[in-house]
Order: structure tokens, then C-alpha cells, then sequence
């Protein structure tokens, strides 16, 4: 059999990892049992952002000149995942997987990364049986949370909890404020989560247009930050639908509300701000941990769209600080 070389990922991969991944997943899901589903096909765009996060941690597995496989890599800070990860099926159970997993976890590992892990489908056994064999633990569900704005159909946040509450949007920011608040994003993620720092993530995000980053304050005092995107992923999708990929908050002062109401505060206006803005989806996506957060969309009318497991090394568990929120997407 021809060798399988194993290097870091380049830009120039892009359209043999669209392709492997399509082609990989569609296999997946007929595996799974669901024998008509298409894989939307992803934006340019996305798939630049993809590349572009940790192309140091990517890796990708070519047989003869030719791509077979890779595992993405994203890091934050001290916190970092893998994925998606795919081989084509032609060449799956011959250990390409495996070792393409293990060079990005040798390299994340050595370079100072101290919680690391995947998000993968809940009913690939496949997935859950190659994760468990590399020797990682399942953390915990996470959820889509999706609404429509088209029905007036929410609770609203009690007046007094709003008007004691702003946001701020990055994009809007002089070039000073930005680098200013990209400061406060180090400052919370730390204090979410030690050595957790999103600023990479919030740069990317700006960089690539396909989103921004918005800070939430209670009575001026920086409370947490929102990553969204608002750009469609696949070039299938009708534009207008909202990512609430990442959304921390802090604990503040003993006389304020507890994290639970303010990201209530903090959602009545990001949702102010995504109808202003001309959208009509929001999509946030929540470890079910946060039972508050989860109930709280639930009365504001959204419903579980859909569902991931997350999955960590028994030596790289989440360890976030408690009394505060940390809803992250690890795909
Ligand atoms: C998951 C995937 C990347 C694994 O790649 P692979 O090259 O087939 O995996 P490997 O050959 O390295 O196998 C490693 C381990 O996975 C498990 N595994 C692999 N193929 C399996 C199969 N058909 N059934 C059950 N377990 C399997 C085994 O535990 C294996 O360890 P072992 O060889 O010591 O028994 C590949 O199957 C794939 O592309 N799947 C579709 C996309 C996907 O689901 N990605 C993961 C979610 S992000």
C-alpha cells in the first residue's frame, strides 16, 4: 500500500478539504441511517476562516500527491479542539484518522494547551468509538437554540434589567476602542476560565467578514462579550440567520444581577440589535451545563435545532470558574 504522509495543513487545500469533508459526511449520515442528506456546500469564506485559525495544529493526510484526510485545529488561548475531522471513506480504518488526530494533540499539547477536546454527532458510534479510543471522556450535550423573529411570541426582560444595560458592537468601535476592547475580551475570557483568551477568535471573525463581536456592560461596568456571526455558512443558505457562537459572562459585584439575568439582559438586546440590523434568525449554541441560559431561551421561544456531544482527554477537562457563562461551539 502507498505511504500516507502526514504535514500541517496549507491554504491551497481548501477545495480538497470541502470535497473530503462532503464526501466523508454524506457517508456518515448514511451509516447513521438518514440515507438522503446532502451536506451543504461550505462558503469560501468560512472555509478560508477554517483554514486560517490554527494552520500550525491542522494537519492533513496525502496518499500519492493527493489529499485523503485532515483534522482542523482552533485554539484559544490555553482551550483548543479539533475539527472537523474526515477521511475518505475508501481509506477509513487504516489508522489515518488516528495519527492525524495525534499530531494536532501532540502539537496543541506541547505548546501550552491545557483543556482540549472535539464536538462530534451524539449518533456517529463511529465517532464516539474512534474519540473514546484516543482516550477522551464525554464532557456534555450541546444545543442549538434557534428562533425566528417573525412571531412576536417572547417574554420580555423585566424594563428595569434592560435599562440598566447596553451593548456595543466592535465594528462600530474607533481603531483605539477596538484595541481597547480586545483587552477587555482577554480580561473576561481569563476570568471565565484561566488562560482562555478569544481574542484570536474575535480577530478572525472581523478579519474574514463574517461577523462581530459585541460587548454587553451593566450600569457601564463590562459585564461579557457576544462572538456572532451573521454571515451564511453554506452558499445554499438563504442570508439573515445569526450566530451566537461564543457569549461569556462574568460575575460583577455582589449588588448586581446574577449571570443568569444578565445574559437574559444581554440577549433581549442582542435580539434588538439583530432585528435592527435587518436579520430574522438567531442561532446560539449551549452546553446544557447552563440549565439557566437553556431555560431562558426556552421562554423566549426558541427550540433545541440540534445537538453535538462534547468531548474532552480525561487530563484536559473545561475547567470554567464558577458563576459565570461560557457558551462556546467547538466546530
Ligand atoms: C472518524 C474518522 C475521521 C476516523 O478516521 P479513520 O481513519 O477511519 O480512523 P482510524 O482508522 O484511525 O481508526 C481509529 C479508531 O477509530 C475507531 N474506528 C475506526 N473505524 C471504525 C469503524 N468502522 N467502526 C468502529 N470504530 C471504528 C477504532 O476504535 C479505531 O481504533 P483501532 O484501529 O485501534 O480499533 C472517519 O471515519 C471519518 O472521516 N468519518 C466521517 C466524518 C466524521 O464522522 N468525523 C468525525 C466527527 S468530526
Amino acid at each position: 500500500m502507498a505511504r500516507t504522509h502526514i504535514r500541517p495543513i496549507r491554504e491551497e487545500d481548501a477545495d480538497r478539504v470541502r470535497r473530503i469533508l462532503q464526501v466523508a459526511f454524506v457517508d456518515e449520515y448514511r451509516r447513521m441511517g438518514q440515507k438522503n442528506s446532502r451536506i451543504p456546500t461550505m462558503t469560501d469564506r468560512l472555509l478560508a476562516f477554517y483554514l486560517g485559525r490554527a494552520p500550525r495544529y491542522s494537519f492533513a493526510a496525502e496518499r500519492r500527491g493527493g489529499l485523503i484526510g485532515f483534522c482542523l485545529a482552533c485554539r484559544w488561548g490555553s482551550t483548543a479542539w479539533m475539527g472537523p475531522v474526515a477521511v475518505l471513506p475508501p481509506a477509513q480504518g487504516e489508522g489515518v484518522g488516528k495519527r492525524l488526530v495525534e499530531a494536532s494533540t501532540a502539537e496543541l499539547r506541547e505548546n501550552g494547551v491545557i483543556t482540549l477536546g472535539v464536538e462530534t454527532m451524539p449518533r456517529s458510534y463511529r465517532s464516539l468509538q474512534f474519540y473514546s479510543s484516543l482516550g477522551m471522556n464525554f464532557a456534555c450535550l450541546t444545543l442549538d437554540m434557534s428562533r425566528t423573529f417573525r412571531r412576536k411570541n417572547h417574554v420580555k426582560a423585566s424594563t428595569e434589567l434592560i435599562d440598566d444595560m447596553e451593548i456595543r458592537t466592535l465594528g462600530a468601535m474607533s481603531r483605539q476602542e477596538r484595541v481597547q476592547a480586545e483587552g477587555s475580551v482577554a480580561e473576561i475570557s481569563d476570568a471565565v476560565s484561566p488562560g482562555l483568551d478569544y481574542r484570536s477568535e474575535v480577530k478572525a471573525t472581523l478579519h474574514h467578514g463574517l461577523g462581530e463581536t459585541i460587548l454587553a456592560y451593566w450600569k457601564d461596568r463590562l459585564a461579557g462579550f457576544a462572538v456572532v456571526h451573521t454571515e451564511p455558512y453554506a452558499k445554499e443558505e438563504i442570508p439573515g440567520t445569526v450566530r451566537v457562537n461564543i457569549l461569556l459572562l462574568r460575575s460583577l459585584e455582589e449588588e448586581a444581577p446574577g449571570v443568569d439575568r444578565l445574559f437574559e439582559g444581554m440577549i433581549v438586546l442582542v435580539e434588538q440589535w439583530i432585528g435592527k440590523e435587518g436579520y430574522d434568525a438567531a442561532i446560539v449554541r449551549v452546553p446544557v451545563r447552563y440549565v439557566g441560559v437553556r431555560d431562558c431561551l426556552l421562554r423566549r421561544g426558541y427550540s433545541i435545532s440540534h445537538s453535538d456531544v462534547r468531548m474532552t482527554y480525561a487530563d484536559m477537562a473545561e475547567a470554567d470558574r464558577p458563576g459565570t457563562v461560557h457558551l462556546s461551539k467547538w466546530e
